[in-house]
């Protein structure tokens, strides 16, 4: 056990990758999400930038984060981003709402400046508010989200800094990604919950015009979100938009661009059993998935 910048003690496996430690050469795109989450942002992204190399790692075997406490994510997302790392990835994308609003201003801020100042972890939660005015109509946003990146607030602060005008109401959904997980997200249990979380968000706000899924399992949710949601609303597909974001900000940063491999390639890690998540991930993105399962 070692002390880390900040007092936090972490294991010593999963330690201080020294700069001089980490592959220089330039690799895959790294892809993270507490599971099954991120690939709905995978696909985006691998839409957006074809050649380019993936590696996506979801962390199943711990997930779902969304109950977790912020030193509890901060620590699991910090061991998963220094994994990637080591695996030569010189960007990696936490795929994951709860992640981003946990963990990510500290991996950049405490941790990045010593792991290697070079390599780069972005979120998703700024490039999805960054998206809503052009998605709304009314200013009226709903947003539903693990109870970890509610009550994280993160999604306020940035909507009232960039929309002052804008009305946020937000509604916690406990089982949401846990369902997903449990791969019932087709199931009558899964409508059952949905039903009652959107009714809930709606009763604060029923003039919500566009729905924030703040967090990247809900998409597997769309069609039960879908049945319960006045017609008229607009789901911001955060998938497309953090991809766009990611070839904007490729295009701004190409020192960045150059160190990602193009092989059209994309390699699946789990911490969980690989079956399952091979069997889900092959039906989610359309092709067969092989995944390999690793130790965190
Ligand atoms: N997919 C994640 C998110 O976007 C986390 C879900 C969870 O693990 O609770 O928030």
């Amino acid at each position: 056990m070692y002390a880390r910048p900040g007092g936090v003690i972490f294991k010593s496996h999963s330690l201080f990758p020294h700069p001089t430690m980490l592959p220089s050469a330039p690799g895959p795109i790294g892809v993270f999400d507490s599971g099954y989450g991120g690939l709905t942002i995978l696909r985006s992204l691998q839409q957006a930038l074809p050649e380019a190399d993936f590696l996506y790692l979801g962390d199943n075997a711990r997930a779902p984060y969304g109950s977790r406490s912020f030193e509890t994510v901060y620590r699991f997302t910090l061991e998963a981003v220094e994994y990637l790392f080591r695996q030569g990835c010189h960007l990696v994308i936490l795929a994951c709402n709860t992640a981003s609003s946990k963990a990510l201003r500290s991996i950049q801020q405490r941790n990045l400046p010593v792991l290697d100042p070079e390599r780069r972890v972005l979120g998703v939660i700024r490039p999805t508010v960054e998206a809503v005015g052009a998605h709304s109509s009314g200013g009226h946003i709903g947003l539903v989200g693990t109870p970890g990146t509610v009550a994280s607030r993160s999604y306020d602060i940035e909507i009232e800094k960039a929309y002052p005008g804008f009305t946020l109401a937000s509604r916690a959904c406990k089982l949401w990604a846990a369902i997903v997980e449990a791969r019932e997200a087709d199931s009558p249990g899964a409508d059952y919950f949905v039903d009652a979380d959107l009714k809930a968000l709606f009763e604060k706000d029923p003039r919500i015009d566009s729905l924030i899924l703040g967090c990247t399992h809900y998409p597997l949710l769309i069609d039960a979100i879908r049945r319960h949601i006045p017609p008229q609303v607009k789901i911001l597909s955060q998938g497309d938009i953090v991809a766009a974001s990611l070839v904007d900000y490729l295009r701004r940063h190409p020192e960045m661009d150059a160190k990602i491999t193009r092989g059209a390639t994309t390699r699946y890690l789990t911490t969980e059993e690989a079956t399952a998540f091979s069997e889900l991930a092959t039906l989610f993105m359309g092709h067969p998935v092989r995944a390999t399962k690793i130790e965190l």
